[in-house]
């Protein structure tokens, strides 16, 4: 039996809760990983706590694979983003959202089954402001031929190995028509190889309605950075939440497994964070270590746990602990 390798970085706030919750569900399938556990922010006095830890880089780089609780981010000035930064510095260029209902979670659609794919190192998100004179800013949205490019042909073969049927390219370039034209022009290129794939194109605004009124119009969306932020939180709203989704951020080199909540310092510390998403993006990590069986049981067993509804956490209306959660679900693994 193969054994993995992987890099472990429990995070911040409920991170830790979590991460340990999902590392003894996945131990519990039988798939053997050996982990690398590493603080994801530095712990140099010189850089206060501000940067990436580079060991952790480093282990990422060896281990090509890497599960990661949330950490937290000052919002309006204070360090940038060590989340951010850590899927700059490995080039994770693709994040992958898949947003499908949890049965007995509540929701306010039935039978949503969505794949989104978002351009995940440029557009607003490239960090380039600055104030041009007192009260004037600019931010610069980057576009490049070569990203959107990657990232059509990550949506598409995905797409085609996935058994997916369409994709909808998401943009706005009717106003910007320099940067989301040339998005458009890239994915248009790449869809042009693929003509089993059917490929239509939609301006955000437009997404945003079409997908709350009717989502299971659609099958996959592909991004470029800052629609792809907002659309995936809005498409996890029609299945329960970001509580219950899974993210990958996925490179040529290596991918990082994580949950798209963030550090909840409201409950941290209190043991009954949901590990949920954490777990799905573990289910994720076990299909991309070629674990498929694993993956598939893990998602059976979860849904179990919320079809009977008895050990579920509070956020989703249950009365369970982190921990309880997890000890359902790793029973239900067991049985046979
Ligand atoms: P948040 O996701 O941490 O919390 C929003 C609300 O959802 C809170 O009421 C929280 O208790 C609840 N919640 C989140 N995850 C939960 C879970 N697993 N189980 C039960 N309840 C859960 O978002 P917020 O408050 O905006 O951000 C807090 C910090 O997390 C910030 O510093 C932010 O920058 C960071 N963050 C990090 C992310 C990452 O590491 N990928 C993603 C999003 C935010």
């Amino acid at each position: 039996m193969t054994k993995h390798k992987v890099t472990l970085i429990p995070g911040e706030g409920i991170g830790p809760e979590v991460a340990a919750a999902t590392r003894r569900i996945l131990e519990a399938t039988g798939v053997q990983i050996e982990w690398e556990e590493i603080a994801g922010r530095s712990d140099n006095s010189s850089d206060q706590g501000k940067t990436v830890n580079q060991a952790a880089v480093e282990s990422v780089r060896r281990n090509r694979v890497a599960l990661k609780g949330p950490m937290a981010t000052a919002i309006a000035g204070g360090a940038p983003s060590v989340n951010v930064a850590l899927r700059k510095t490995l080039d994770l260029y693709a994040n992958l959202r898949p947003v499908k209902n949890v049965p007995g979670v509540k929701s306010h659609f039935e039978n949503v089954d969505l794949i989104l794919v978002r351009e995940n190192t440029e557009d607003l998100y490239s960090g380039l402001e600055h104030e041009v004179v007192p009260g004037v800013v600019e931010s610069l949205k980057i576009i490049t031929e070569k990203a959107s490019t990657r990232i059509a042909k990550f949506a598409f073969e995905y797409a085609k190995c996935h058994g997916r049927k369409k994709i909808h390219a998401i943009h706005k370039a009717n106003i910007m028509k320099l940067s989301d034209g040339l998005f458009l022009k890239s994915v248009r290129a790449v869809a042009a190889d693929f003509p089993a794939i059917e490929y239509k194109e939609l301006i955000v605004d437009n997404a945003c309605m079409q997908i709350v009124m009717d989502p299971l119009q659609f099958d996959m969306l592909l991004l470029p950075n800052l629609y792809g932020d907002v659309m995936s939180d809005l498409a996890a709203g029609l299945v329960g939440g970001l509580g219950v989704v899974p993210s990958a951020n996925i490179g040529d080199e290596c991918a990082m497994f994580e949950a798209v909540h963030g550090t909840a310092p409201d409950i941290a510390g209190k043991g009954f964070a949901n590990p949920t998403a954490l777990l799905m993006s573990g289910g994720l990590m076990l299909d991309h270590l070629g674990e498929q069986k694993a993956a598939g049981r893990i998602q059976n067993a979860l849904e179990k746990v919320y079809r009977q509804g008895k050990h579920t956490t509070r956020d989703v209306g249950g009365k369970a602990g982190t921990e309880e959660f997890a000890d359902a679900v790793i029973a239900v693994l067991k049985q046979k």
